[in-house]
């Protein structure tokens, strides 16, 4: 687990080699001499933010690593990019846009422009317009075309426009009101809409196609599954479409061509990323399941993390101590992957949702003026809900040669203490931390073996697999509860983390040019593998495939 030196970011020169010769001076330490050499490690390293507080004491860092991280922060702009970013710059180069998602949550409503213009009358109409409509629906005001009041979400959208408002949902699921459920459909594949559709009573359900361009091959299929299917089941009568479909979208154009009605249609704006749209329109799922008023306080925790990130000294910011930490292990230690382990059933889709938010937002490899980066940026995101994992993967995180920097994530109340449960999961969460930092030593391993009376033979048969290093770094976060305005504060903690790590590494975080190539190669290929001549225009692999694709399925 050595880390080859990169080459620093133009203009951090200083403050990256002194980290260079930082890291090599650690190498020689272990976790459990930090925490034996200073018993006050625990308060030295941990921050608390409202109903959040973060212990960071569990990683390889000291005192030393800090301040020189925060030096190449300050090198690198950092106070000035956050500036920028909330005062509606157009800091996505790439797109000539700026990056706004703080807008949509600005709950102290005081004005944020874009080119001298305030946007917040525009959150604020379409924040009032969801609140009439989930409100119309919730009360059963708004009826299907028969009559009956709407029971079922289908929300239709991927990317952005899924796993966002999908995760919240299902992280927010104490909140639901009784008797609705809600359903999300991505994958192009028939299978999930046809899941969907099987489950849904056409009387009852209103579908929300949420795209923000409108445009994705994967969506638009799927609604228009969903439209042929309902006009078939509800006597073909397009009026009635109006009662069950509605769109969220920056692209009214393809929302009327599609057949929705200009009053269904739900906007949001350019500077609204989709991988950072939850706080939109694109979170009326979200809304229509927990109400209005539990969707405000989830942008209420976001808007106070934003404050946070905006106004919180550098070396007591949370999202800047995350970011930092990500930027250490990435490029200091060679840590190629980061772990996102929620200790709650709820948070299940987390680490989906922060996969697209990290990778589709630091999985760049050239610099904001387009020069190839010659250090590493994002890294893989990966993870599961504990204490599924454990049993699953985490033997690889405590004894295999890959370093892994995991986040473990643990509500301290839970919504469902029934028994012993919440218990048990806590006591798994803070055991993982300590085994990961201390290990076991080769001397401990054989004394716990002796004790146990096994032959020498035996012993020394035994004790290499029983050894752990340790050494291995985490972070954890604790929230008092899962409620909305947590959920929101965790998520926008996320969000900023990526912004730090991305400003050190002065790459675009909010365009995504990566997902590009292959959609237009799949338009050519989806017409081939309709046609009837043989393919012949790509690579012998392609070509092979397409054609014997067709063979198999014919
Ligand atoms: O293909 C990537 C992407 O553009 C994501 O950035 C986005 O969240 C997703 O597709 C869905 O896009 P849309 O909301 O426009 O359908």
């Amino acid at each position: 687990m050595q880390a080859s030196p990169q080459p620093a970011p133009a203009g951090l020169e200083s403050p990256w080699q002194a980290l260079q010769e930082h890291a090599k001076e650690l190498e020689a330490l272990h976790l459990r001499d930090l925490f034996q050499s200073d018993p006050h490690r625990f308060s030295r390293f941990s921050l608390q933010f409202e109903e959040l507080f973060l212990d960071y004491s569990k990683n390889r860092i000291t005192g030393e690593t800090l301040r020189l991280l925060l030096e190449l922060a300050r090198q690198a702009g950092l106070e000035r990019w956050i500036e920028r970013m909330f005062r509606g710059e157009r800091i996505n180069n790439t797109e000539h846009r700026a990056v706004l998602h703080v807008a949509l949550r600005n709950r102290s409503n005081t004005p944020i422009e874009v080119d001298g213009r305030d946007v917040m009358p525009e959150v604020n109409a379409v924040l009032e317009q969801m609140r009439r409509f989930t409100e119309s629906v919730r009360n059963g005001e708004w009826r299907g075309f028969s009559g009956r009041p709407i029971d079922r979400i289908v929300n239709i959208g991927i990317g952005g426009s899924d796993l966002g408002p999908h995760m919240a949902t299902i992280a927010l699921r104490p909140y639901w009101k009784e008797g609705m459920t809600a359903h999300f459909v991505s994958n192009v594949d028939g299978t999930d809409i046809s899941e969907a559709l099987a489950q849904a009573d056409p009387e009852t359900t209103l579908f929300i196609v949420a795209s923000k361009t409108f445009t994705t091959r994967e969506t638009m299929t799927n609604a228009h599954t969903a439209r042929r299917w309902f006009l078939k089941r509800s006597g073909g009568d397009e009026a009635a479409i109006a009662r069950h479909f509605v769109a969220v979208s920056t692209n009214a154009e393809a929302v009327q061509a599609f057949g929705i009605h200009g009053d269904n249609m739900f906007r949001f704006w350019d500077w609204v990323g989709g991988r950072y749209s939850l706080w939109s329109a694109i979170g009326l799922p979200i809304a229509l399941m927990v109400g209005m008023d539990h969707f405000e306080s989830l942008l209420a925790g976001a808007h106070a993390m934003d404050n946070h990130f905006r106004r919180a000294p550098l070396e007591k910011n949370l999202p800047v101590i995350l970011g930092l930490l990500g930027v250490w292990y990435r490029n200091f230690l060679g840590a190629g992957n980061h772990a996102i382990l929620p200790y709650d059933h709820s948070l299940r889709l987390l680490p989906a949702y922060l996969q697209q938010a990290d990778m589709e937002s630091n999985g760049k490899g050239v610099t904001r003026d387009g020069r190839p980066l010659e250090y590493d940026s994002g890294p893989i995101v990966w993870g599961q809900p504990g204490t599924n994992g454990q049993h699953a993967f985490f033997q690889l995180i405590h004894q295999g040669t890959e370093l892994v920097p995991a986040d473990f994530i643990l509500p301290a109340r839970s919504h469902h203490p029934v028994g012993d449960h919440h218990r048990i999961l806590c006591a798994n969460c803070i055991a993982q931390t300590e085994a990961l930092m201390k290990g076991k030593t080769e001397a401990e391993v054989r004394r716990e073996l002796a004790d146990t009376g096994l032959p020498r033979e035996r012993i020394d048969e035994l004790a290499p697999h029983r050894t752990f290093p340790g050494n291995r770094p985490s972070n954890t976060l604790l929230l008092r509860k899962l409620t909305p305005y947590n959920l929101g504060a965790l998520i926008a903690l996320y969000e900023h983390r990526i912004f730090v790590e991305s400003v050190i590494w002065n790459i675009n975080a909010f365009d995504q040019w990566g997902v590009e190539l292959g959609k237009q190669l799949a338009t050519r290929i989806e017409e081939e593998l309709a046609g009837e001549t043989p393919c012949t225009g790509h690579d012998s692999s392609t070509n092979g495939l397409v054609n014997r694709l067709r063979e198999m399925a014919a």
